[in-house]
């Protein structure tokens, strides 16, 4: 049986990788055999446009190709061999984050997105996005107590940041049945005992 492909999204800051460990772990302890990975990266090649896309200033168009070029090469060498397999895969971002970082951010066009998307993906989507959502006053203070030093994303304006999170929750609202929006502004423990219920889903 093919495995679930399960994504993680939300604003930098709103605590997407502190919840990254620990359903790596609760999805293990239920037996399942899981690949933790990410984006943009996930392959060789794929984390050194990575290390690009995170430091070079460029076109808007080719901070999106990219992206996807990156997206292309990762299902091709992780993602599905991983779900053909049976694997489970677990991926800190993926296409959403496209449309809302590059789509509601930096204003590209739907259409240009969903075209790269098509072309990439064909019609593969994750069996389930967790959205963590904060507002972005949140994820700023977050960002600025952790004290890591700010990549190209995270130096941008919080103006940015409310039309990444609008694009975000405007897809949460478009698939609900997809995106599980997850309020990420409550104590870690809290979110733990929501995240439990959403995986039973996954079972159903
Ligand atoms: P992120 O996943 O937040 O990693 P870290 O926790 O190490 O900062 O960083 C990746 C950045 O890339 C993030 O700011 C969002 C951005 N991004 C896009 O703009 N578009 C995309 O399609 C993806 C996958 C990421």
């Amino acid at each position: 049986m093919r495995g679930k492909f399960i994504t993680l999204e939300g604003i930098d800051g709103a605590g997407k990788s502190t919840h990254h460990g620990w359903l790596v772990d609760a999805l293990r302890q239920r037996g399942i055999t899981l690949v933790a990975t990410r984006e943009p990266g996930g392959t060789p090649l794929g984390e050194k446009l990575r290390g690009l896309l995170l430091t070079e200033s460029m076109h808007l168009e080719t901070e999106a190709l990219l992206m996807f070029a990156a997206r292309r090469e990762h299902l091709d060498k992780l993602i599905l061999p991983a779900l053909e397999r049976g694997d489970w895969v677990l991926s800190d971002r993926f296409s959403d984050a496209s449309f809302a970082y590059q789509g509601g951010g930096r204003g590209l066009s739907r259409e240009k997105l969903e075209t790269m998307e098509a072309w990439v993906q064909g019609d593969l989507r994750p069996d389930l996005t967790l959205l963590f959502d904060v507002p972005t006053e949140v994820a700023r203070a977050r960002l600025a107590a952790a004290g890591n030093s700010p990549d190209r994303f995270e130096r941008e304006q919080q103006e940015f940041f409310e039309r990444v999170r609008l694009a975000y929750l405007d897809r949460a609202q478009r698939e609900p049945r997809r995106i599980v929006r997850i309020d990420a502004t409550r104590p870690v423990a809290e979110i733990r005992v929501e995240l439990e219920k959403v995986l039973e889903m996954l079972w159903r």
